[in-house]
């Protein structure tokens, strides 16, 4: 989109520019320069790698990272053998760190027979300190961290690191700033994520979120337009409006809009098709959201509404602000305006101090709501947030065998839900081809996957699918 510079214009010779985009854009003139004498030096083409963790905030902004190295000249590769290694880390839950300390392992004996790689890492697990403190004792050899509020910086980041020895560290407590327009590549040429959003200001008393994500901010209405406009004259049809809980959407703007009035504005815009949204609270979710997707033409029926709980009391203590009564309502709400909706969630299980008793309130929701998906998730301690301090720790094989039989209702339901559609033709927009040769994937509005023998034209395309046959999530189908 904002890709094909020309870097000759730029003036490197002199100090750089001060206003945040442009100074970027400095520095990743002087890189490009630096790569093509690099590539010039070791006759051969200079590569990264760029993986990211957790959920589609980190993938929408590893598309920036992505798009600032393409741009300087790095070619992208899939695998960990690479000039440059680059992790997008999550910390939602333990398991997602010990995934990159592993990783982390594996890496230092890539770069013991390399030892010009250079590795980065950023995103939420570095906002932590002791994270911070960890790598830089236990792994000297990662030269670059950063976190989630200054990736705009990575251009002049990773300069300052290609001209020092020791490791670079550049981790802001908060921001309230948001940089447009930085060099993007998209993961989909059809498709494309748009933060709505930054941060959280909810503090459920799980999450560590707000805390390595920090203050919610929004977006200018006008910005989040320009862009989708500029995505959709490139070629995208569809939108994900992202944020931690776009239902609070533009109440801090100096001109305060509502989600639903954002949505009406992004509808307006000629070309796009379909408009998907997530993550929605529960507590916020308004009758004027819900009225509107009752009457939109292009946002889908599919809303992810994490209940994270069916017992009012560890909803409470959870720090939801609503209990099991208001979830319910909220869902025969939604039905009544918009029947055909698909509804998937998150739940936790063995939050501390849940009995058997709250279990049970969790599996009456599953059972009442037919969910077409539901993300189960073990309790994970996260230090720093009000639930680590909780007594009452439910012992890990009681908290095992409830996610067995959570998971299990959850299949069953899900299952039952999903199939309603079975023998239905449905538009699909083509996102894949499969493993299996001359097997594509499409996405119904709904957003169940549909696999159906094709041709690799059809890539990007909406077209309609008879959905022959369910497999649990997800159908076997036929073109018609
Ligand atoms: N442990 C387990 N799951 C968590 N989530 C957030 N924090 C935790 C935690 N500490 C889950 C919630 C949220 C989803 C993105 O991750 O269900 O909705
Ligand atoms: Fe975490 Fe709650 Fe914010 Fe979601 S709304 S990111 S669960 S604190």
């Amino acid at each position: 989109m904002f890709n094909e510079i020309d870097f000759s214009k730029i003036d490197t010779a002199g100090a750089p520019p001060t206003d945040d985009a442009g100074r970027q854009y400095y520095y990743m003139a002087k890189l490009a320069t630096m790569v093509t004498l690099k590539e010039q030096e070791l006759g051969r083409p200079i590569t990264y790698c760029l993986q990211t963790f957790g959920c589609q905030m980190n993938e929408k902004q590893s598309e920036v990272v992505a798009g600032i190295m393409d741009e300087i000249g790095f070619k992208r590769q899939d695998t960990e053998n690479a000039d440059v290694v680059i992790y997008n880390t999550c910390t939602v839950r333990e398991n997602a760190n010990l995934k990159v300390y592993g990783r982390l392992g594996k890496l230092h004996s890539l770069k013991k027979s390399n030892p010009d790689m250079k590795i980065a890492l950023f995103g939420c697990m570095m906002q932590e300190k002791q994270v911070v403190d960890k790598i830089q004792k236990d792994y000297p050899f990662v030269n670059l961290v950063f976190g989630t509020h200054n990736i705009f910086k990575f251009a002049e980041l990773f300069y300052e690191m290609e001209n020092r020895d020791s490791q670079l560290i550049d981790i802001w407590e908060g921001t309230d700033k948001i940089v447009e327009e930085l060099p993007t590549e998209r993961n989909y040429s059809f498709k494309s994520g748009v933060n709505i959003m930054f941060g959280c200001n909810n503090f459920c008393s799980y999450c560590i979120v707000p805390y390595v994500r920090g203050r919610e901010r929004s977006r200018e209405p006008e910005a989040i337009v320009k862009e989708i406009e500029a995505l959709v004259a490139d070629g995208v049809t569809e939108v994900m409006l992202l944020g931690q809980n776009v239902n609070s959407y533009g109440k801090t703007l100096k001109n305060p809009v509502t989600f639903a009035q954002l949505l009406e504005k992004v509808e307006a815009i000629e070309g796009l098709k379909r408009i998907r949204f997530m993550t929605s609270h529960p507590k916020d979710l308004s009758d004027e959201l819900i009225e509107y997707m009752g009457k939109s033409k292009k946002v889908c029926h599919h809303l992810h509404l994490p209940m994270q709980s069916g017992s009012s009391r560890i909803l409470k203590v959870m720090n939801r602000h609503y209990d099991k009564e208001k979830y319910l309502g909220l869902v025969e709400k939604i039905r009544k305006a918009v029947p055909d909706i698909s509804l998937t969630t998150d739940i936790i299980v063995g939050f501390p101090g849940e009995t058997e008793e709250d279990f049970q309130e969790t599996l009456d929701v599953v059972e009442k709501s037919c969910f077409d998906t539901a993300f189960t998730f073990i309790y994970s301690k996260r230090s720093g947030t009000p639930a680590a301090k909780m007594e009452d720790q439910v012992p890990e094989d009681v908290v095992k065998d409830r996610f067995d039989r959570l998971l299990k209702l959850v299949q069953e339901k899900g299952r039952e839900a999903s199939s309603r559609f079975e023998g239905e033709v449905q538009e699909v927009l083509v996102e894949t081809e499969s493993k299996e040769k001359g097997i594509f994937t499409g996405r119904t509005q709904y957003n169940l996957l549909v696999h159906f023998p094709g041709t690799p034209d059809l890539l990007g395309k909406y077209i309609n699918v008879r959905l022959d046959t369910c497999k649990g999530f997800y159908y076997m189908g036929t073109q018609v």
